[in-house]
Parts: structure tokens; sequence; C-alpha cells
């Protein structure tokens, strides 16, 4: 497994996030072995839930042992899959906005996945993008770096979107070096 979970206190701040805003459903795009999974589920109401996307069949393996050892197995449902096809079928079954959604996957994919989470949103939905400073390799506008100009396009694409949303960066630093995230509301 990459060791490309979030820290704990990373975790911690994801968790506040989720109280702070009261979020009943959430949605997460990238689950790897569901550590931010469980620390948003921590946050949740008895009746709330939290989706979770995973492509990779052995991600997938490990995070549901992870959350079959938690205590919020019964609400946390994840979907294995491409998470592009994953969002279009959420989209096509109409199913209720999400109060909070997390964008943690392949970055190079950001840029999309922001035009879909929109049509999963509503009025005062979060959407919070991870790895958005990547050691400050974002501003290198010479980068090749299909992470990096994933990143660039989607932080473009949140100014595109200004009147949809208000979004800023906020930098990280800890354990897992130099990031960011980038927090979003829509308007
Ligand atoms: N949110 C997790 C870390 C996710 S790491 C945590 O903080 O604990 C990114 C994950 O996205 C990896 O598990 C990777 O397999 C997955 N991923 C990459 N491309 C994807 C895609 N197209 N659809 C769904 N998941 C994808
Ligand atoms: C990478 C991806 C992540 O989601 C993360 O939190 C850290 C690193 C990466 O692809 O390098
Ligand atoms: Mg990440």
């Amino acid at each position: 497994m990459p060791a490309h979970d979030v820290s704990p206190l990373e975790g911690k701040f994801l968790y506040l996030l989720a109280k702070i805003k009261g979020a009943k459903r959430i949605l997460e795009i990238g689950t790897l072995g569901a550590y931010s999974t469980i620390w948003f589920a921590k946050a949740l109401p008895v009746d709330g839930r939290i989706i979770t996307l995973e492509y990779d069949e052995k991600h997938a393996i490990v995070a549901k042992e992870n959350i079959e050892k938690s205590s919020y197995q019964s609400q946390i449902e994840l979907i294995q899959g491409r998470a592009r096809s994953s969002l279009e079928n959420l989209i096509a079954q109409k199913v209720s906005p999400f109060d909070l959604i997390f964008i943690d996957a392949d970055k190079a994919s950001n840029p999309e996945y922001l035009v879909l989470v929109l049509q999963l949103a509503k009025s005062g939905t979060v959407i919070v993008g991870d790895n958005v400073v990547r050691n400050g390799e974002i501003i290198n506008s010479f980068s090749e770096d299909p992470s990096v100009v994933g990143i660039r396009r989607y932080i473009e694409g949140l100014d595109h979107v200004q009147h949809e949303l208000e979004s800023t960066v906020l930098q990280t630093v800890g354990i897992k070096g130099y990031d960011g995230f980038s927090i979003s509301v829509v308007r």
C-alpha cells in the first residue's frame, strides 16, 4: 500500500470539519485503506453515511477489512470501480446531495471530478481537495507531472466556477511533509 493516507492531525482536521458542518452525507473519492474514511465516519451522526470510491482491488480489500474492524461498518459504503464511472452512476441514480465531499484519488482527474461532484452537491456543500501544494511543486508552471498539472487545472477550475463556489487553499506542514487542502463551499 502506498503511504498516501492523510496524517493523524489531518484526519482529525477532516473529522472536525465534518462535525462543524454537521455533515450527514459524505462522499470520498479515493479510499486506500479507509483511514480518512473512518475519521469521517466518526464525525457522522448515527443516521449519517459516507460513500467512498476506490478503484484498486487490493486497496478495496484492505479497506473492507479495516471498515469491518471499525465500529462504523453500517455507515460506510465502499464502491469499487473507477471514480469517474461511480460518480456518473450516482448522478444517474439521482442520489441525495452530499454535505461534504473529499477529493483524494488520482490527482490528474481532479478537474473532471470537480465537474462531476458539483452535480452531487447543494448550497452549503463543503468540497475539500487533498494534496494541492505538493512541496510547493504546484507553483512550478513548467511541471509536466500529471498530478501537478491536474491540481493546477483543478484550482483554475475552482476559479472558473466562482459563481458557484467560494474557495481557498490552506497550506499544511507535518509528518507527511509540506502540502495543503483546497476548501470550497457551494453558494
Ligand atoms: N483518502 C485516503 C488516501 C487515498 S490515496 C486516506 O487519506 O486515507 C488515493 C487512492 O485513490 C488510492 O487508493 C488509489 O488506488 C485511488 N484511486 C486512484 N485512481 C482512482 C480512480 N480512478 N478511481 C478511484 N480510485 C482511484
Ligand atoms: C500522493 C497522493 C496522496 O493522496 C497523498 O495524500 C500523498 C501523496 C501521491 O500520489 O504521491
Ligand atoms: Mg491525499
